[in-house]
């Protein structure tokens, strides 16, 4: 097993009917002044969630910033750093999916930033951000985990850019996870959270095999939760249990803990942002494309891990070889049955532009990601031209 520090310090607050305890939460964090509630495009007044909360909060300050966009813009979020300049915010409630929450994040750093906080994302010399204000969170769509951990990704759409951020200063201080909210999302964005929650436990998991059996059989247990609980609720997100199941779910494959003491991927994230970046494809779509064929692209080295996936999460039989190439097929044909196209030619016309442009910015980058550090410009641009 290898080394590892492990701290998450978020509380979660899990289940209906929790919503009149943020109060509490908020007192806990010593909040008196004004608080920031911080969503996207709308959908959580058009549910009654805005409401809810004003209600819950009638005896706080609130002032509000609509208009987070998926895939959160640099540009909208500069304009909620000046908002909270302006009116002294002392805490920000994120309230929205994942890219609300990135949003939070980025904002909570930026606020107190002297310089232009874009070169914190560009990794510009030693561009960091140093103090963060304090904020929560109201996941309304399980899929990203960003509700329990401390990264964030954030665009630039008019330098095609996606970038990460994150450390010990972006944990939200609590987190509210509602399962009831599941029910008013669209068939496009359940499917999404779990290929996301799929592919946050792949990554964390489909590398070489481990003496960590402990970390690995919780891996297969998410992916055969998602696998048996994610069909229904894409039929019915009303059916509580469950939503709960995806929530809760979605929420493990990436608060911490599936990363301790096992090697990491992550390279199918970091090739799906740029296709979200030049495409403006939705983050789980570009991870169903890039997935499939980077495993077949590193087929070899990924080999016994995918044995073992195929053998005990989708149950097959034959020979090793068979078994793990079942295994990437079985992969595919999940996220297609969830009504996700894994081909990237079917999502733009410019499609094929993208293999020269991630090649280019592997390299400029000089990034070499993977568990083995070799997935490289070639590498990332031939999984990119299979994946056409
Ligand atoms: O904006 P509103 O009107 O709220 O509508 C949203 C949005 O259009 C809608 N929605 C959310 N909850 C709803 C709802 N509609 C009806 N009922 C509800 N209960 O769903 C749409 C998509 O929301 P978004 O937040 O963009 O989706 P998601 O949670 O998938 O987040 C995607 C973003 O998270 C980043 C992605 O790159 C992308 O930018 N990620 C963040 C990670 C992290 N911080 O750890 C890890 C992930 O790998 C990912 O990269
Ligand atoms: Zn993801």
């Amino acid at each position: 097993m290898l080394n590892f520090e492990y701290h998450n310090p978020v509380k979660i607050v899990f289940g209906k009917d929790q919503l009149p305890k943020l109060p509490s939460y908020l007192s806990d964090e010593q909040v008196s002044g004004k608080v920031l509630i911080l969503y996207g495009g709308g959908s959580i007044e058009k549910t009654g969630l805005l409401d809810r909360i004003k209600q819950v909060l009638s005896s706080y300050q609130l002032s509000y910033f609509k208009g987070v966009e998926a895939n959160p813009e640099y540009s909208t979020l500069m304009k909620a750093v000046e908002q909270i300049r302006q009116e002294n915010i002392e805490f920000v409630l994120a309230v929205g999916g994942g890219s609300v929450i990135d949003a939070a994040k980025f904002i909570v750093g930026a606020v107190n930033y002297d310089g232009e906080p874009w070169d914190v994302l560009a990794r510009k010399g030693s561009a960091q951000f140093k103090d963060a204000l304090p904020f929560g969170t109201i996941l309304t769509l399980p899929a990203t985990g960003s509700e329990a951990n401390s990264g964030a990704v954030i665009s630039r759409s008019e330098i095609q850019e996606k970038r990460t951020m994150g450390g010990p200063l972006f944990f939200p201080k609590f987190s509210f996870l509602d399962p009831t909210l599941i029910a008013t999302l669209p068939e496009r964005q359940i499917a999404n959270g779990i290929i996301d929650a799929f592919m946050h436990t792949l990554e964390q998991y489909l590398t070489y095999p481990t003496q960590n059996r402990l970390q690995e059989r919780e891996a297969e247990a998410i992916l055969q939760t998602l696998i048996e609980i994610g069909p229904k609720v894409l039929q019915n997100p009303s059916d509580y249990d469950a939503a709960a199941n995806l929530m809760w779910c979605a929420t493990h494959a990436l608060n911490g803990n599936l990363r301790c003491g096992v090697p990491t991927d992550w390279a199918t994230h970091m090739i799906g942002h740029e296709l979200t970046a030049l495409f403006g494809i939705d983050h789980a779509r570009t991870l169903a494309i890039v997935a499939p064929r980077l495993y077949e692209q590193l087929f070899e080295e990924k080999k016994e891990k995918l044995q073992q996936y195929g053998q005990r999460v989708w149950n097959l039989d034959g020979s090793p070889e068979q078994i793990a190439q079942k295994a990437i097929e079985e992969t595919e044909t999940f996220f297609q049955r969830l009504g996700v196209n894994t081909r990237l030619s079917s999502y733009s016309p410019e499609a094929p532009s993208a293999v020269n442009i991630v090649r280019e910015r592997f390299l400029e980058r000089n990034w070499h990601l993977g568990e083995h550090k070799n997935v490289d410009a070639l590498i990332a641009a031939k999984i990119v031209e299979q994946s056409l």
